[in-house]
């Protein structure tokens, strides 16, 4: 999974999957665009999956796209996604199928938003560059960038990270003071092992996840955001703001 739009380490997670011939399915829903050593997000793995849902970076309204790697695999996915329909005139099921398709008023936009993508990842890489730049001087806040030239984030979301002890304030006291400007951020995703649903079965890790989701904060990434946009938010990071209630 490649979080906020940033690459995974592909070579890695290659590597050990291949040594224990365990197929890697990617999930790039967030990374559309984004490129790992050059080669697209979507493209490593045995199959990825797409998300074209309102808050991606093109939209369809709903919906998403599955990445595969020949015209068989293509033709199984569509298969089952519509319902799974034998070559007959009448309907009839030799398997069991499914109503995943994408309609095609849906794919219509697709096909438009298609042509605006690059604009989109050039708008969100320019609203976190003036987010960096703006904010470099704050206390106690750090961004996820990309580690080094092999990671190009298509910087779906800026994120950042903020050290309590350092700023002055917490995560959630900056989010709640966004949220009285009527301005909308999230926390970092909750982890999984943290989901209700999941709190009877074991978990395997070091805390990072944990770590990232009290103290990370995504920031509004539209294209559309103004330069205006951009201050006000940056202004309300500032320390003497954030506790002045
Ligand atoms: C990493 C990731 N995977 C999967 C999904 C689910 O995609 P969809 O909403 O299109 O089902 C999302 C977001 O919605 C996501 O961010």
């Amino acid at each position: 999974m490649h979080l906020y739009g940033m690459p995974a380490k592909m070579d890695e997670i290659l590597e050990v999957a291949g040594r224990y011939g365990i197929p890697v399915l990617e999930d790039a829903a967030e990374a559309l665009g984004s490129r790992y050593k050059g080669q697209f997000c979507g493209t490593f793995g045995e199959f990825a999956c797409l998300s074209f849902n309102g808050n991606k970076i093109i939209t369809t309204s709903g919906g998403g796209a599955l990445v595969c790697r020949s015209a068989d695999e293509a033709g199984v996915t569509k298969f089952l996604a519509t319902q799974a329909r034998d070559n007959a005139p009448h309907y009839q099921h030799s398997s069991v199928g499914y109503n995943y398709r994408l309609s095609n008023i849906c794919a219509g936009i697709g096909r438009g938003q298609m042509l605006v993508l690059n604009q989109h990842i050039a708008a969100r890489r320019e609203n976190n560059q003036k987010y960096m730049q703006m904010l470099k001087n704050a206390p106690g806040i750090s961004f996820q960038d990309n580690p080094t030239t092999d990671f190009e984030s298509n910087k779906w979301l800026t994120c950042i990270i903020i050290d309590p002890k350092k700023a002055g304030y917490t995560r959630e006291d900056l989010r709640k003071k966004m949220d009285e400007h009527n301005i909308e951020t999230r926390p970092l995703w909750k982890p999984m092992h943290l989901q209700p649903i999941f709190h009877e079965y074991p978990f395997y890790g070091n805390g990072t996840s944990e770590e990232l989701f009290n103290h990370g904060l995504c920031l509004p990434s539209h294209p559309t955001l103004t330069q205006n946009d951009l201050q006000r938010v940056v202004e309300l990071t500032l320390p003497s703001i954030v506790g002045h209630r």
